[in-house]
């Protein structure tokens, strides 16, 4: 399905991304494996991760290099896109995968911490994307893949920074769909649930998280790539600006905001008129303050 295409995958060293490197590799794409080597929280670096997915490619007989530069500096960023020019002459598909975590409760959560996560996943994101896009533009065709969580789409605690960082990733992509559609160019999300070493930092200190932490650990990575490696491929042309969420065997399309519910006054709204008539009428189809788990209730199938 991917016969000559040229993909980058960011953070591609472990995890979902290595999958989605191996599965566009064994679908015949050429696949710059772009990883940090860095550790959850981002710290660190290390040419390792990223060299081993690539090894293991070529030993099984497809093409890809490594690249270490850190998507979250607009200069790295470009020089990963440059590696595929370099490597393999062109760029078909940047999959926006790299990711870190630092949690914390809102109201202990340093500047530090939010900067550090938005830096890697929204910035990270657009500095890739950009960085792609005038050869998309210039050849009429291109894909953008960019991940996004329900803990952004829903909610979760702790997580401030990451769930702005991925809302934010969902207006990128829809926007980038947008602006590029007349290029032939498309951008999709997907919303993965999988066992990796970012969801091993998740707290489970009662034996309720605890039961839902050995739930997870059974959705394995591999079952994010098959709707990664679809969206690269040109099957799907007219697939864009949609969120796609992933849990083993279930595949879901995602709600976008509309207008649920509407009152209008015709000689306007005071405060008061807010509170005794609209409120009331509104309510009714209020979100509750609900986290992933809460919309996400039943077993993976
Ligand atoms: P992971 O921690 O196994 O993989 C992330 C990779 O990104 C790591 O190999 C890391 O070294 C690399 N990385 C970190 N900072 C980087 C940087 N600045 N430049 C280049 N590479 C960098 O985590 P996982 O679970 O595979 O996550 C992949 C993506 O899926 C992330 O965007 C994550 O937010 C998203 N996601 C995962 C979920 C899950 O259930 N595993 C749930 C929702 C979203």
């Amino acid at each position: 399905m991917l016969k000559d295409k040229v993909v980058v995958v960011t953070g591609a060293g472990g995890g979902i991304g290595r999958d989605f490197a191996l599965a566009m590799a064994s679908k015949g794409a050429k696949v710059v494996v772009n990883d940090l080597g860095a550790s959850v929280s981002g710290e660190g670096k290390s040419a390792g991760p990223a060299q081993k997915v690539v090894d293991e490619i070529k030993a099984k007989g497809g093409q890809a290099v490594a690249s270490t530069d850190s998507v979250a500096e607009w200069e790295a960023a470009n020089r990963i896109i440059k590696t595929a020019i370099d490597a393999f002459g062109k760029i078909d598909v940047v999959v926006n995968n790299a990711g870190i975590l630092r949690d914390r409760f809102f109201f202990n959560m340093s500047v530090e911490e939010w900067k550090a996560v938005i830096d890697v996943h929204l910035n990270g994101s657009f500095y890739v994307a950009r960085a792609a896009a005038p050869y998309f533009k210039s050849q009429n065709s291109g894909r953008y893949i960019n991940m996004t969580s329900t803990s952004g789409l829903v909610g979760n605690f702790g997580q401030a920074n990451y769930a702005a960082a991925k809302l934010g990733i969902v207006g990128l992509s829809k926007s980038m769909a947008l602006d590029m559609a007349k290029y032939k160019v498309t951008s999709n999300c997907i919303s993965p649930f999988a066992w990796s070493r970012m969801i091993g930092t998740i707290p489970a200190d009662t034996p309720d998280q605890q039961a839902r932490l050995e739930k997870i650990k059974k959705m394995e990575t591999a079952k994010i790539a098959p709707l990664a490696v679809y969206l690269a491929s040109d099957a799907a042309q007219e697939v864009t600006g949609q969120i796609f969420a992933v849990r083993a065997n279930e595949l879901f399309l995602m709600s976008q905001n509309r207008p649920l519910r509407s009152v209008a006054r015709a000689e306007g709204w005071t405060p008061e008129t807010i509170a005794e008539h609209a409120i009331p009428a509104l309510s009714a189809h209020f979100y509750k303050l609900d986290r992933s788990q809460d919309v996400f209730s039943w077993d993976p199938f």
